[in-house]
């Protein structure tokens, strides 16, 4: 049967890539996390590791993280395969975030990756960690209904903060991102304000729920404006300007809960708005609303962006949280995703040995993995 290269959401997959079982690596940042998917996508095993040395600094650190990966990542792996109950022979390919991300862990994660496929023959697959958020909402069991292209993602995560039209595998135009913070760091900046540990989103979210959301004024920046890019650097000064009255004294705890719900407030209404402009962006309108990264966990977003898809008569998606952290999973079911897209389009197996880890790797990068394959044929 001729593969369907018009429809990107028909797949004849008589033959899958790759044949055998994934290992996938993630090491970005300060998870480090190996998962096993089959070449169906089933979950067998996955494991993942919170760094913890990095909340003294409240925040993560580079070089502390790139060594954490290298202690802890054959030990997990090892791990891994076993808690699978496959050998490592039985497995079809090995994937590793490549970028973006901080140079050091995705050294780690890539070459290990890199280093055991060789050893057992078998393909490496380079994941670009955004494309792996992005397409982890489609993994078999996250909805109800399989997410079809296009659908309108949100990333908000303590390092990304974009709305992405997904239209396809390796096909991601960016509609609009952050000038500044990301949302999560701006959470992180501001929990660390009023005192809370590290990460801050949470404890943010906890204290919230006992204060009033309408206390303080603050701006909604960028609210309106044309296109859908974020700000949070004003809104953070905003607040830093009202404790600073308090000197070094701390801060009353109703105040310091009226602050929080007031400031998630002024996010969940920055990003509402945009998300809204995402929408009117996209042609064909999107099957889907799709939110990932550690933010899409928060009840008061989570609220506005079911509201926004009921609107527009779309369902809204956030895979669990376990899926929307960084996390191995996404970045086996993104390998499986491209070799199922090569296998759709009539192209050989990827392999990407050849692939430098990479601290920027722009999303729009991606069309040109298929486009160039078919050129080299
Ligand atoms: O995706 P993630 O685990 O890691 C990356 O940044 O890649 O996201 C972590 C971020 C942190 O900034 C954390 O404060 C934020 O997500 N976060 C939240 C919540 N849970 C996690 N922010 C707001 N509300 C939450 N409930
Ligand atoms: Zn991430």
């Amino acid at each position: 049967m001729t593969p369907d290269r018009t429809d990107r959401n028909v797949f004849d997959g008589e033959l899958l890539y790759p044949m055998g079982p994934i290992l996938a690596i993630e090491s970005s940042c300060d998870e480090t996390a190996c998962a096993i998917l089959s070449a169906e996508g089933e979950v067998l095993a996955e494991k993942v590791i919170s760094q913890e040395a990095h909340a003294a600094f409240g925040g993560v650190v580079p070089e502390i993280a790139a060594r954490a990966h290298l202690a802890l990542l054959p030990d997990l792996a090892r791990k891994t395969v076993e808690a699978s109950g496959l050998a490592l022979h039985d497995l079809g390919a090995v994937a590793a975030s490549t970028g973006p991300g901080l140079i050091g862990g995705l050294i780690v994660g890539a070459n290990f990756g890199k280093g055991l496929a060789m050893a057992l023959g078998k393909p490496f697959i380079a994941v670009n960690h955004i494309e792996a958020h992005a397409l982890s909402a489609r993994l078999p069991g996250v909805s109800k209904k399989n997410i079809s292209f296009p659908f309108l993602l949100l990333l908000v995560s303590g390092g990304h903060c974009q709305c992405l039209a997904v239209e396809g595998v390796g096909d991601y135009r960016r509609l609009g991102g952050t000038i500044d913070d990301a949302a999560g760091e701006a959470f992180d900046k501001v929990a660390k304000m009023l005192g809370l540990g590290w990460p801050g989103g949470p404890q943010l979210e906890a204290l919230a729920k006992e204060g009033n959301p309408a206390a303080f004024a603050f701006p909604r920046p960028l609210k309106g404006r044309a296109g859908c890019d974020f700000s949070f650097s004003g809104l953070k000064t905003a607040l830093a300007r009202q404790i600073e009255p308090y000197g070094n004294t701390a801060l009353p705890r109703s105040v310091a809960a009226d602050l929080s719900a007031s400031f998630q407030q002024a996010v969940a209404d920055v990003i509402e708005d945009r998300v809204r402009h995402a929408f009117a962006m996209m042609e064909p309108p999107p099957t889907t609303l799709v939110a990932a990264g550690g933010v899409a966990a928060n009840g008061v977003l989570r609220a506005s962006l079911t509201r926004i898809a009921a609107e527009h008569g779309v369902p809204f998606v956030a895979p669990p949280l376990r899926l929307c952290t960084d996390n191995a999973v996404m970045v086996g079911w993104a390998a499986l995703e491209v070799c199922r897209e090569a296998r759709r389009l009539g192209l050989p197996m990827p392999d990407d040995r050849a692939v430098r880890p990479r601290p920027r790797w722009p999303l729009s990068d991606m069309r040109e993995r298929f486009a160039m394959e078919s050129e080299s044929l």
